[in-house]
């Protein structure tokens, strides 16, 4: 591959909605592509910290579930929507797969948690521009009810999740509002 090549896969990278998904599945050959992809993120003094939790069909039922039963136990009685339920659950039903985003922090703690945590963002990064190479729709989310201590069951010892990666077919070139600033405004140079 070229760095044309490079530059236009990860510009053409974006967050897709489970809304824009398809009935289709993704094969478990390009979901093994996808975790593949992730093992070689950077990772300091190769912890290889990231931990995936792979959902897919009626193991969703049960993602959306507990999901929804977990909004309606964290959200204060006067934030409650049913409508916001409905869409959490809807979310992940509409969604090929489903994988939980975790960290198993070094047990020795040779490294800070935030470089295992940046690792992990690394895998993420590599698992997004996979998607968009095979034209795969996916987005990171974070919803704060999952994310800390005991948050999430789904875990072993020692693993924190940190969000989840929803996964599905779209229709080609889906129409994109991204921009980023220039980025000169991001950059000093210091000769
Ligand atoms: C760590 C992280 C957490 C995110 N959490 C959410 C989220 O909870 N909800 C959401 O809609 N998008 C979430 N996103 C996706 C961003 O909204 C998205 O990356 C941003 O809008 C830029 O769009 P792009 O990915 O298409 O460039 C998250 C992205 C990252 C990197």
């Amino acid at each position: 591959m070229d760095i044309h090549s490079l530059t236009d896969l990860i510009k053409r990278r974006r967050s897709i909605f489970p809304s824009t998904f398809t009935d289709e599945k993704i094969s478990q050959a390009d979901i093994e592509t996808i975790l593949e992809n992730a093992q070689w993120a950077p990772n300091h003094k190769n912890t290889e910290p990231w931990r995936f939790k792979v959902f897919t069909g009626s193991a969703l039922e049960g993602l959306a579930d507990f999901m929804s039963n977990r909004y309606t136990e964290t959200i204060s009685p006067e934030k409650y929507n049913e409508n916001k339920k409905k869409r959490i659950s809807k979310k992940i039903l509409s969604s090929s797969h489903v994988i939980a985003l975790c960290v198993r922090r070094d047990p020795e703690e040779r490294i800070p948690e935030w470089e295992e945590l940046a690792a992990l963002s690394c895998a993420v990064q590599n698992m997004y521009l996979s998607c968009t190479a095979m034209n795969l729709g996916c987005y990171w989310s974070s919803p704060g009810m999952i994310i800390g201590k005991n948050a999430f069951p789904y875990l072993e010892e020692g693993e924190r999740c940190y969000g989840l990666m929803y996964l599905g077919v779209t229709v080609p070139n889906l129409p994109s509002k991204a921009v980023r600033e220039d980025i000169k405004t991001k950059v000093a140079w210091v000769k």
